[in-house]
């Protein structure tokens, strides 16, 4: 099928639908998606958007399993949150289960009492924001983790983070904490972990992005090199090094900001997925904006405009496919965790 006739259907199913549908989309999606966003956002815009979009029946996510979880979680539980791809985990929010959690925050409290909070970044699983939320603690986005942190070392001594150990350590350095007052904790290592963490103020999960551990100080150097006067701008998933390396960072909301408001002629690196670079290269014609290295995020590639397509039509034949549910108890725990990031 041709690429105009996919997008005729599109555009058909979604006037039938009319106002029982909104269409939600990730910045790092591809542009044959990105075209039918009614909101297109990061990780935090798109779910204050999934809190306040009551009228709409369905909710279709075009992003990772983890964003249409927490939409599902925070819109009306009337409404369906449906996700085009089926399936698009985040290798990421795998990387932190509950059990090892649990074992984590018992040896850490075992040294410091109820004086610990945990925070854990939205891209992790349902069951650990519930884990979250049931301790007293939070969730935060890129774009807000710096403010949780604040939030979290306002009420207690200690935070554990899950389960990115970039975003950690880059948002505890920018509040100022020393690194050596940092620990990362190894769930295949328990021991040696606890033995160093607790002598920390902040303990973060040793997980990563793949998609953001590629970039190097070596491409940032080149860059620089190619093209003098060039800035860099990172998204804080980035290893501590890169970030360092860089003239700025932030949420993927937040490089979109950056290279807006550069002024006309200047030229900007960005370490981020390629889809949006390339977008934004696009967007930008009288800047210079290229990618720090092509680096591709493999599960928000899974949706497809075909995906799209077959998904609104499943809602218009009142039968809607992949629909994101979480249990009840999940959600009321998550839900807590997520509405004290929301009301940060
Ligand atoms: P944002 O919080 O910038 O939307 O990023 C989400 C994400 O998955 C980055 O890898
Ligand atoms: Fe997960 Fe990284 Fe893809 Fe974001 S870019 S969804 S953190 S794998």
């Amino acid at each position: 099928m041709n690429l105009d006739d996919l997008y005729a259907d599109i555009e058909r199913a979604r006037a039938e639908l009319g106002s029982d549908v909104v269409i939600l989309v990730h910045h790092y999606q591809r542009d044959e998606v990105i075209r039918f966003a009614d909101f297109r956002g990061d990780s935090l815009q798109l779910s204050r958007v999934a809190a306040e979009q009551r009228q709409a029946r369905y909710i279709v996510f075009c992003g990772v399993n983890f964003m249409a979880e927490t939409a599902a979680m925070l819109c009306d539980p009337a409404q369906q949150v449906l996700l085009p791809a089926g399936d698009a985990p985040c290798p990421m929010a795998r990387m932190a289960d509950v059990e090892q959690a649990e074992e984590a925050w018992e040896r850490l409290s075992s040294a410091w009492g109820e004086d610990l909070v945990p925070i854990t970044y939205q891209n992790s699983t349902a069951a650990l924001k519930a884990f979250c939320g049931q301790r007293g603690g939070a969730v935060c986005t890129s774009s807000n983790a710096e403010r949780l942190f604040k939030w979290a070392l306002a009420r207690k001594g200690h935070v554990i983070f899950f389960p990115d150990e970039w975003l950690g350590t880059n948002s505890a350095l920018a509040l100022g904490i020393p690194r050596d007052q940092i620990a990362v904790w190894d769930p295949d290592d328990p021991d040696t972990s606890y033995a160093r963490a607790r002598e920390a103020t902040v303990v973060v999960w040793k997980g990563y992005c793949h998609v953001h551990t590629f970039f190097r100080v070596e491409h940032v150097r080149e860059v620089r090199e190619r093209y003098p006067g060039i800035k860099v701008i990172v998204h804080p998933e980035c290893p501590v090094d890169v970030v360092a390396a860089a003239d700025a960072y932030g949420s993927t909301a937040a490089i979109i900001r950056y290279v807006e408001q550069a002024p006309p002629g200047s030229a900007i690196a960005v370490g981020t997925e390629i889809n949006m670079v390339a977008r934004l290269a696009q967007e930008y014609p009288d800047k210079t904006v290229v990618p720090l290295a092509r680096s591709l995020c493999g599960a928000m590639y899974r949706t497809t405009p075909l995906g799209l397509r077959d998904a609104l039509r499943s809602c218009v034949a009142g039968a809607p496919i992949h629909v994101v549910r979480v249990d009840e108890e999940t959600r009321r725990w998550a839900n807590l965790a997520l509405e004290r990031m929301l009301s940060q």
